[in-house]
């Protein structure tokens, strides 16, 4: 097999790795490699979409949840979480509180449901931000499985780009972290039907998850090259203690959270080498993991933060996994914390820039 410096050195003139390749990059646990892969994944960002960060407001606008995931602390057999639901005012408010603050962009995220009532609230309040920042601001849902006709009433209403993770594309690991009625196949049409509705679609996986190897991880990055995604979001698996896989795996040790970043690190580093000019998300369990990990995430090729909005009352019930960070502060906080930290590591901050996708605008113009 070539070696680490031989597959990066092949990476700056093409992202065409093997899956064998793939794995190897992925597996490097040698610090100067490490560090040679971030900054070859560095350098392929600096090419193809450049020193900017873009900022999309996160909006969790509620933790009520038809699914039953066996890692996330908003499944809804998790009796201990007190449910909310934003109005729609609230949403509302917090998507121009991002406006004003030049976010460019929002993502509304929620648990799933798939009930008219939410649809037509969901629906009636992307129109009313689309009308009021005139079609100014980016609308990013994420907001699980829909029908086509849903995702269609939703982009006719102004949302233009739609996040669903895959979570992992390993059919046994994922039927042992889901239970049996909840599908990949539906989810990967819904996928193809956010495509074909005209989307910016973005998707990604958990690293880390029980029993998954670097050659899984490869082939997550692979099916994402196959399906010509737009944007990734994706990030470290961090046990929540009140979900059946949290019962059975204990909160991370200072190691093995290391471990996790570096894994979540290497996935972000490897993936911008493979797909060049997509959008990835430094995710929040980076930051989970260690302080700085959002700012790592950008310094390995993720060019998109997603600070969150959400009114600070309602942080702590969107725990999605254990020490969720920032549920103290307020939305001001977060904007001054996150500027301050991505400018010190030498990046600008694309304010009033809606920052589509440029995979997306190029296939768009073929
Ligand atoms: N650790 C890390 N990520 C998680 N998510 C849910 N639970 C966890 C967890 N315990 C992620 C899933 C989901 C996204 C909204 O949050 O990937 O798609
Ligand atoms: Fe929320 Fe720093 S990003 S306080």
């Amino acid at each position: 097999m070539s070696n680490v410096y031989t597959i990066l050195e092949k990476a700056k003139k093409s992202g065409d790795l093997s899956r064998e390749e793939i794995a190897a990059l992925l597996s490097i646990s040698d610090k100067d490699e490490q560090q040679a892969l971030f900054d070859a994944a560095y350098a392929v960002k600096e090419e193809h979409v450049g020193k900017v960060a873009y900022f999309r407001g996160l909006i969790e606008c509620s933790n009520l949840c038809i699914k039953d995931c066996y890692y996330c602390g908003i499944r809804r057999s998790n009796k201990k979480v007190e449910r909310f639901l934003m109005d729609e005012e609230e949403i509302f408010k917090e998507a121009m509180w991002a406006y004003e603050a030049e976010y460019g962009s929002c993502v509304i995220q929620s648990g799933e449901r798939q009930d008219e009532e939410y649809i037509s609230m969901i629906e009636r309040v992307v129109k009313r931000i689309a009308e009021a920042t005139k079609g100014e601001m980016g609308i990013t849902l994420s907001l699980g499985e829909q029908t086509e006709e849903v995702y269609k009433r939703w982009r006719a209403a102004g949302a233009h780009r739609y996040l669903l993770r895959i979570e992992t594309t390993h059919p046994e690991i994922y039927a042992k972290i889901h239970p049996a009625d909840h599908s990949m196949e539906v989810r990967k049409a819904c996928l193809k039907s956010l495509r074909r509705t005209g989307y910016q679609v973005g998707t990604g996986v958990m690293m880390g998850l029980p029993g998954q190897t670097m050659e899984d991880l490869a082939d997550d990055i692979l099916f994402l090259k196959d399906i010509d995604i737009d944007m990734v979001g994706m990030g470290p698996y961090i046990p929540h203690s009140d979900t059946p896989m949290g019962e059975e795996i204990p909160a991370y040790t200072d190691e093995e959270k290391t471990a996790a970043l570096k894994l979540g690190l290497k996935m972000i580093a490897v993936t911008r080498i493979v797909l060049r000019d997509i959008n990835i998300a430094a995710a929040t369990a980076l930051q989970a993991l260690e302080y700085t990990g959002r700012e790592q995430g950008l310094k390995c090729g993720a060019n998109v933060i997603m600070p969150n909005l959400t009114e600070t009352e309602f942080r702590p019930k969107y725990q999605l996994y254990d020490n969720k960070p920032c549920t103290d502060e307020n939305s001001s906080m977060c904007r001054g914390c996150l500027s301050g930290r991505i400018k010190g590591i030498g990046e600008t901050i694309g304010f009033n820039e809606r920052g589509d996708s440029l995979h997306f605008q190029k296939r768009a113009t073929e």
